[in-house]
């Protein structure tokens, strides 16, 4: 009797509904079946719509969980309106927003492309504040809702060759911080998870190992152990790591948590 009564037991995000940006692929995509295997029902937004679109087909047949996948760019206002409007016509709320779309180019500061500037401030501070800012009035009206980015460990100490992704996702704190006050009369929490290097992700397998190796003069192995011998708990940062916080920060066990950015380095980041 008593595993039938458990197996009826609602989870604490049992039929929330998430938009999680940035979804096709990496981190996001991991952050979304985390998200719908807790019961989220899913809004999957990429400028990679078939991307989105299959791993919406995963997460219906996987967990028949809904989700709706959508082409937006993050950095576009009417795609990111229409996003919102998409999401209340289909669910007819917003319960929890992952901006998880960041984008990184690595240069050396004296040789930095303007161009490579701009487009990161662009993709990773204001496509999080149209995103926020958007689901945010929906969310007032509700009186209730969770905004979390997917910030990073250079967001709160400098990196190496990465002074835009550094300059945006510090930009991004200053935003979490601020939009925490804003909201918070409102019952909105807005929180930031700073994770450390995935090892594993596409960004790395497919861009950073090749560049730090070409500028070190390392092999792709040595990279990699020269990034997680730095970390105190010793390896690298994974997608289950991060999820974790989000699905915490996500559900009311975090009520009295807002304006928060919380590491998830392995140690590597204190306060
Ligand atoms: N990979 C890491 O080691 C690492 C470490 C710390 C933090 N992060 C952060 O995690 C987040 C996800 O990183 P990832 O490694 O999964 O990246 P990724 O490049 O694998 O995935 C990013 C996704 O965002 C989408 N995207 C890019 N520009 C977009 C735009 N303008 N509008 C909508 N979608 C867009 C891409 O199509 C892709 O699906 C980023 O914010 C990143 O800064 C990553």
């Amino acid at each position: 009797m008593k595993e039938v009564f458990l197996s009826h037991q609602k989870g604490p995000l049992e039929d929330r509904i998430a938009i999680v940006t940035g979804a096709a692929r990496g981190l996001g995509a991991a952050l979304a079946r985390r998200l719908a295997q807790e019961g989220c029902h899913l809004v999957l937004a990429d400028i990679n719509l078939e991307g989105a679109k299959k791993l919406a087909d995963e997460i219906e047949s996987t967990w028949a969980r809904r989700a709706l996948a959508l082409a937006v760019d993050v950095t576009q206002e009417a795609q990111v309106r229409e996003m919102v409007d998409r999401t209340m016509a289909q669910f007819g709320r917003i319960d929890i927003l992952v901006s998880n779309v960041g984008i990184v180019e690595v240069h050396e500061i004296t040789e930095f492309p303007t161009e490579a500037w701009r487009k990161i401030i662009e993709i990773n501070l204001t496509g999080y504040f149209l995103c926020a800012r958007e689901v945010a009035n929906v969310m007032k009206e509700q009186r209730r809702g969770v905004i979390i980015q997917v910030n990073s460990k250079a967001g709160r100490q400098g990196s190496l060759w990465s002074g835009a992704y550094s300059a945006s996702k510090f930009g991004g704190i200053g935003l979490t911080q601020s939009m925490a006050l804003d909201l918070a009369p409102y019952g909105i929490r807005v929180n930031a998870v700073c994770p450390g290097s995935l090892l594993d992700s596409p960004l790395w397998e497919e861009y950073l190992y090749n560049e730090c190796a070409q500028k070190w003069g390392l092999s792709r192995e040595e990279v990699r152990k020269k990034y997680t011998d730095e970390v105190p708990l010793g390896r690298a940062c994974t997608y289950e790591d991060v999820a974790n916080v989000v699905v915490f920060l996500s559900s009311d066990q975090a009520s009295y948590m807002t304006g928060q950015a919380i590491n998830v380095t392995g140690g590597l980041q204190m306060g």
